[in-house]
């Protein structure tokens, strides 16, 4: 699903902790590829995207107890899913797909959050044949700028773990923007929302 043509299938994925202000970046991101994509962008989210996957979000988000591999096979049942109905259709078509969430937050929340390692979802991921993005937007954020932006908020269930989760959930994405640094662009998101939209822009100006 790689593409080299300039303006060609692209599945781009916006990654970073709960609080990052990536979800808030994404009409910015949506326009500029509309406007260089002329066959459109899709839009879409993960967990979710599908009526199956919404409603796997639903237990993922909700449920009082999960165990961490019954969460990770959830996300990846989910994401099959969405692969297939959404996803793969889309970029068939020509369309750029960008993705609020998807793998790298699999290892990042459920590898290093809850601890179950890179092999298995690496093993997972090769099993399934989950095509990998081509470009992933990284926010990068300090865990204390992120839990007070979700202050007041009600916290889901990953939203109510502790500090100690989300600074795994931190290191896991630098992680994996290290290893990966010709996918990866790591934005710095504690500034102010002018600050962070124009990082996008250099961001997206950048790697177009
Ligand atoms: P969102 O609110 O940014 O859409 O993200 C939903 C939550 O799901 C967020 O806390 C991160 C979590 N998540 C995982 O733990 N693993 C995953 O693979 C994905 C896609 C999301």
């Amino acid at each position: 699903m790689k593409s080299t043509a300039p303006h060609g299938p692209l599945l781009v994925s916006l990654e970073g902790l709960d609080g990052s202000g990536k979800t808030t970046q994404i009409d910015r991101i949506v326009e500029f590829y509309e406007q260089r994509n002329p066959r459109g962008v899709v839009v879409t989210r993960e967990p979710g995207g599908t009526e199956v996957g919404e409603r796997i979000r639903h237990i993922v988000l909700e449920h009082a107890s999960l165990d961490p591999r019954t969460e990770l096979l959830l996300l990846f049942a989910a994401r099959v899913q969405h692969i297939k109905a959404v996803i793969a259709p889309a970029l068939a078509l020509g369309k750029t797909v960008v993705c609020d969430r998807y793998l790298d937050a699999t290892y990042a929340y459920q590898g290093y959050g809850r601890g179950l390692g890179a092999p298995l979802i690496d093993g997972l991921s090769d099993l399934l044949a989950i095509p990998p993005p081509d470009l992933t937007l990284f926010f990068d954020v300090p865990v204390r700028v992120a839990l007070a932006r979700r202050a007041g908020r009600t916290p889901d269930r990953i939203e109510a773990e502790g500090e100690a989760f989300f600074e795994r959930v931190r290191e896991g994405y630098q992680a994996r923007a290290r290893a990966e640094p010709e996918r990866f662009v790591v934005i710095p998101a504690a500034g102010s929302l002018a600050d962070v939209a124009q990082a996008v822009d250099a961001a997206l100006a950048a790697r177009n």
